[in-house]
């Protein structure tokens, strides 16, 4: 008989995932989800693996004081910026995670966001739930029309092709900034920018979709604000730290942009508290890939990715 790798989970995990986690590893479970900090090392303590969330910061101190045993980390989340990989790489650590999954669930979330924060979705709902909804009337909460209009995409991956295809059956154009220009058949007719800044100037709309880098962080600042059309609408479902909040608050004050749609934020779950004070900012709590079925098989997606890299073969999904 084979033996089962002993993996810990760090997080609780949806119940299909947690079963077949057990099923097919010595799985040391969190079903409390206790946030596990400073101690994860020690709980690691003769395990072959670790399923992590983006909670979980994989710093290299703690890459050090892992146990020998640790051969393989697998992030419950497509995004990686909260784990070390050249510490990782230099302790021979393999390391994956969940891209494509989530690209649908994502993408609906961004769609939700562009439509609640320009048509003042959480401005309503607020107001028929504290009985102020005193009537209809024609210049109520009026926000712009997305129809007929660009939505500029920043980082044109996976996430923001899904968000374009979706954006078109509203109506919208879209235009784009990435590393570099898509192949036609990616692009499907959408407008590529060499320059961030010449995307932004034509943007009413704008999405952005790129990872959080050194290079990308509070990549949106008051100068790059100051491009995008007066009035425009800005949506978020990347990372938070992608977004100088100071200069996004103080443009939503101003008027300088009619309207933001947040899904991420920097330090979060601890936002700005200058967010909540604003009604032209539709807020929700990192709810991009939170259907049940993306959450699923993103833990389906981490358990094929620890099963490879435990078993000697290349994993699906591989970062180191
Ligand atoms: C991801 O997969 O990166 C999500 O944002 C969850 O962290």
């Amino acid at each position: 008989m084979t033996t089962r790798p002993t993996i810990l989970v760090t997080r609780k995990l949806p119940p299909a995932v947690e079963a077949r986690a057990s099923r097919e590893f010595n799985a040391i479970l969190n079903p409390d989800d206790r946030l596990i900090g400073a101690d994860l090392a020690k709980r690691a303590e003769g395990c072959e693996g670790l399923l992590i969330c983006s909670s979980e910061k994989i710093t290299p101190e703690l890459v050090k004081a892992l146990p020998a045993s640790v051969r393989a980390i697998a992030t419950f989340s497509v995004g990686f910026e909260h784990i070390d990989l050249e510490a990782c790489r230099a302790r021979g650590i393999r390391v994956s995670h969940t891209p494509e999954v989530l690209n649908e669930a994502v993408a609906d979330i961004a769609m939700l966001l562009l439509l609640g924060a320009s048509r003042r979705a959480s401005e309503g709902e607020r107001m028929v739930r504290a009985g102020q909804w005193k009537g209809w009337y024609t210049t109520m909460l009026l926000g712009p029309q997305i129809g007929g209009k660009v939505l500029g995409i920043v980082g044109m991956g996976r996430i923001g092709r899904a968000l374009a295809r979706r954006a078109r059956a509203f109506g919208m154009e879209i235009h784009y900034h990435n590393r570099s220009r898509l192949a036609a058949e990616q692009e499907e007719g959408a407008s590529y920018h060499a320059t961030a800044e010449s995307l932004l100037e034509a943007s009413p709309f704008l999405s952005l979709h790129c990872p959080s880098t050194p290079e990308s962080r509070n990549f949106l600042n008051a100068e790059r604000i100051a491009r995008l059309p007066d009035g425009a609408v800005v949506v978020n479902t990347a990372r938070g730290d992608i977004v100088d909040d100071e200069a996004l608050i103080a443009a939503l004050k101003s008027g300088k942009l009619f309207a933001a749609g947040l899904d991420v934020f920097a330090g979060e779950p601890n936002i700005h508290p200058g967010y909540a004070k604003l009604d032209n900012v539709f807020l929700l709590p990192h709810l991009g890939s939170a259907t049940v079925e993306t959450r699923d098989a993103m833990g389906f997606c981490a358990l094929d990715n620890l099963a490879a890299m435990l078993g000697g073969r290349p994993a699906p999904n591989p970062l180191v």
